[in-house]
Parts: C-alpha cells; sequence; structure tokens
C-alpha cells in the first residue's frame, strides 16, 4: 500500500522532477555523480551493472563502457524520461519496471551496484538493501550517493520537523537513518565519506 503510495508520488513529479532538483545538481549533485562514476570506471571494467531508482535517469551519461547496463524503477513515468534521456545520450541500458525490494534477477548477478538519492524514498528500505545484497555478487561493490538523518541534533531536530514537505513535495524523507539501515541489512560497509556536513555522503559497500 505505502509502495503505491510512492510509486504514485512519482509518477505525479516525473514531468518537473529535473526542474525541482535543478539547482542542486547544478550546486553540488552533478560533480559528486561525476566523480562516483569516475571511480566506478577506475575500479570496474567489465560485468554486469544495475541501477537501482534509475529516476529520470541522471547517471546514465556518466555509465562506464564495457559494461552490460541494467536499470530499474518502480515509477513508469519516472523510467520513461530516463528511457529518453537514454536515447538522446546515445547508451544502450535495459531500462525495467521493478521494484527494488523484490528483485527479479537471480542470487550473485551483478557485479556492480548503484544507488543515488534513491534509500530516501524507498518505502521498507531494509528489506530494498536486502535485495541488493542478495543479487550483488560476493565480490561485487554497492556505490551509493545518499542523503540522511545527521548527528547534529538542532539540524537533525529541523529535518524530523519538516519531513513532511520534502515527502510531499518531492516523495523523499529526509530524515532517514540510512547508515542504521545499512547496518540491519547486514552489509559491510568498505567506505563511507561526508560530502556535504553528515547529510550527504557517498558510500561503498560489499555484501
Ligand atoms: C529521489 S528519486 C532519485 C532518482 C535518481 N536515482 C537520481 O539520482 O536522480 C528516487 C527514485 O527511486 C524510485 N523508487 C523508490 N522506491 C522504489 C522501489 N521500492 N523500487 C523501485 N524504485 C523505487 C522512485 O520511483 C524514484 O524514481
Amino acid at each position: 500500500m505505502e509502495g503505491e503510495k510512492v510509486k504514485k508520488r512519482y509518477d505525479r513529479v516525473a514531468p518537473i522532477y529535473d526542474g525541482l532538483e535543478w539547482l542542486m545538481e547544478r550546486a553540488k549533485f552533478s560533480t559528486w555523480r561525476e566523480e562516483l562514476f569516475e571511480r566506478v570506471r577506475g575500479e570496474i571494467s567489465d560485468g554486469r551493472l544495475l541501477e537501482v531508482g534509475v529516476g529520470t535517469g541522471k547517471n546514465i551519461p556518466y555509465y562506464p563502457d564495457g559494461l552490460d547496463l541494467h536499470a530499474i524503477d518502480f515509477s513508469q513515468k519516472m523510467l520513461n524520461r530516463a528511457e529518453e534521456r537514454a536515447l538522446k545520450v546515445g547508451r544502450d541500458v535495459n531500462l525495467t519496471q521493478m521494484d527494488m525490494e523484490d528483485l527479479g534477477y537471480e542470487d550473485d548477478h551483478f557485479d556492480v551496484m548503484i544507488s543515488t538519492c534513491v534509500f530516501c524514498s524507498v518505502p521498507a528500505p531494509v528489506r530494498g538493501l536486502k535485495e541488493l545484497k542478495r543479487v550483488c555478487k560476493p565480490s561485487g561493490r554497492i556505490y551509493m550517493l545518499e542523503h540522511m538523518r545527521p548527528r547534529m541534533i538542532v539540524i537533525r531536530n529541523l529535518m524530523d520537523y519538516f519531513n513532511w514537505v520534502s515527502l510531499y513535495l518531492l516523495g523523499e524523507n529526509i530524515n532517514r537513518k540510512t547508515m542504521r539501515n545499512i547496518e540491519k541489512a547486514n552489509l559491510e560497509v568498505i567506505e563511507e565519506n561526508d560530502l556535504w556536513l553528515d547529510i550527504f555522503k557517498e558510500v561503498v559497500l560489499s555484501p
């Protein structure tokens, strides 16, 4: 039920999503994406990549060459935008409508997995993270750019108070305890880098 609500919210914002995120994208996010994929490119040169919660496909232009590319999202309207972007930049990506809490892939299937700004919106984040763990090869890596609830009490309280605004406008929770959820899903943290305070982080995980 909660999943249907979140999916509909993303279907509704899909046409204006990039506009709503424009400032943040320009200010910081596009650089963080570029740096993340530069790193992925340096570490993995072949195999299968899966991006979960691909949204409007903002990462697609940065996908490395030489990999078998897959991306999923449960909002068909967001996926349609991702499809347009893949066509525009000439990338061959298998885009599929799928719920990341119930991935239709066999165990140990992917070498690289990506999530950017996703676990703020997944209805049952620990279930989603456990699915990532299941379909990632034991030698694989999960790369994330995620925002989460910080330690600083004043900011944390403000985020708790205003969470409903971001949830209503963008379908995103600004106060998710993502590092704790990662721990609950039993994923191993290889690296945890603060990009902006301890709110935006680049995280590298091993299953
Ligand atoms: C905040 S957007 C981020 C999109 C994109 N990753 C980016 O960096 O711009 C979150 C995306 O995750 C998708 N999403 C949330 N929960 C999901 C789930 N359980 N299964 C698949 N997609 C999901 C939403 O539909 C939405 O497109």
